[in-house]
C-alpha cells in the first residue's frame, strides 16, 4: 500500500500569466494533504486541508478568487466524500462560508443528510462556529473585470465568449492514507456569470467526485452541466472497478462527457495502489502530487483539447 495525494487546480484555458500561480497553488495544495499523511493522517484529513489551501488562494476558482455570477457575486459549491463507508457530504450555493469544504463534512459528519444548500447550509456553518465572511471578501478585481467583460458581452446580445470557459476553474483533491482508506473533496465558485442559484457537478455525489474504499478515487472539473449528466467521476471509478488503470479510467469518462454531452473538462483519479491518472480535454489543467519517496511534481498539461 503506497500513501500519495493528488491534487488539480482547474481544467481551462488557464492564461498564460496565471500559470506560474496555479503550479505554486497546487504545490502547496498537495504539501498541505501531503503533511497530514506522513504524520499518519486520514485520507478524509488530507483532502480538506488540501483544498481549503486552494480555497484561501485568489489563483483558482474556488472560495476567495471564484468567478462572479450574473449579479456580480460569488456562490460557493463543494463536497467531500469518505472511501470506507461511501459517506458524503455536500453544500451548494453559499455565499458566506469561508471553508465550504469543512462545511460539507460538517453536513457529512454532524447532520443526517448529504446535501445542503444556500441559507440552510449557511445556518448551520454559523451554528457550528465555521469562519464565515461577507460576501464581498470573495471578490477580487481580476474577478470584477473578468465581470465587467461579460456583463458587456451580455448587454451586447451574448456570444463569443471564448467557449473553453466554460471549463471552469474548480479545485480538487483526492488521498490515500497509511490505512489504506481513499477519500476525495472538491470545491468551486462554478462558472463565470452564471445564473444566480445555479449548481454545477462538484458537490453531486458521482459527478464532481467519487471515492471507494475498495476501488479508487476520481474528482472532475470543467463544464458542471455536461459532467452531471454523465457522472463524471462515477464513470472512472467504474472503469477502474472493470481493470482499467487510472490514467486510462480518466481518459474513458472524458470521453463519455465529450461524445455524449460535447463537453470538455479534466479528472484526477487514484487507485488503491496509490496509482494516479491524470487527463484533460480542456486546453489546460494544472495538477500537482506527491507520493512516497517524491517531491512534489506539479504543472499545467497543456493540448488536452
Ligand atoms: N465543474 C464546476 C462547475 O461546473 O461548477
Amino acid at each position: 500500500m503506497r500513501t500519495a495525494i493528488v491534487v488539480h487546480g482547474g481544467a481551462w484555458n488557464i492564461p498564460d500569466d496565471l500559470v506560474e500561480d496555479h503550479v505554486r497553488g497546487t504545490s502547496r495544495a498537495a504539501r498541505e494533504g501531503w503533511k497530514v499523511l506522513s504524520r499518519g493522517g486520514s485520507a478524509l484529513d488530507a483532502v480538506e486541508a488540501a483544498v481549503r489551501v486552494m480555497e484561501d488562494d485568489p489563483t483558482f476558482d474556488a472560495g476567495v478568487g471564484s468567478f462572479l455570477n450574473e449579479e456580480g457575486f460569488v456562490e460557493l459549491d463543494a463536497a467531500i466524500m469518505d472511501g470506507r463507508d461511501l459517506k458524503a457530504g455536500a453544500v451548494g450555493a453559499v455565499r458566506r462560508v469561508r471553508h465550504p469544504v469543512t462545511l460539507a463534512r460538517a453536513v457529512m459528519e454532524r447532520t443526517e443528510h448529504v446535501m445542503l444548500v444556500g441559507e440552510g447550509a449557511e445556518r448551520l456553518a454559523e451554528r457550528l462556529g465555521l469562519e464565515m465572511c461577507a460576501p464581498g471578501d470573495l471578490i477580487v478585481e481580476r474577478e470584477l473585470e473578468r465581470w465587467r467583460r461579460e456583463r458587456e458581452r451580455e448587454r451586447a446580445g451574448g456570444g463569443g465568449r471564448p467557449p473553453d470557459i466554460f471549463s471552469g476553474g474548480t479545485v480538487g483533491a483526492a488521498a490515500l492514507d497509511d490505512s489504506g482508506n481513499l477519500a476525495a473533496a472538491v470545491s468551486t465558485g462554478g462558472t463565470p456569470f452564471k445564473m444566480v442559484g445555479r449548481v454545477g457537478d462538484s458537490p453531486i455525489v458521482g459527478a464532481g467526485l467519487y471515492a471507494d474504499g475498495e476501488v479508487g478515487a476520481a474528482v472532475s472539473t470543467g463544464w458542471g452541466e455536461g459532467i452531471m449528466r454523465v457522472l463524471m467521476a462515477k464513470a472512472a471509478v467504474d472503469a477502474l472497478a472493470a481493470g482499467a488503470d487510472p490514467g486510462a479510467a480518466a481518459e474513458g469518462a472524458l470521453d463519455i462527457l465529450l461524445r455524449r454531452t460535447g463537453g470538455r473538462g479534466g479528472l484526477i483519479v487514484l487507485d488503491r495502489e496509490g496509482e494516479i491518472g491524470l487527463a484533460h480535454t480542456t486546453a489546460r489543467m494544472a495538477y500537482a502530487y506527491i507520493r512516497p519517496g517524491g517531491g512534489v511534481e506539479a504543472g499545467v498539461l497543456v493540448g488536452g483539447g
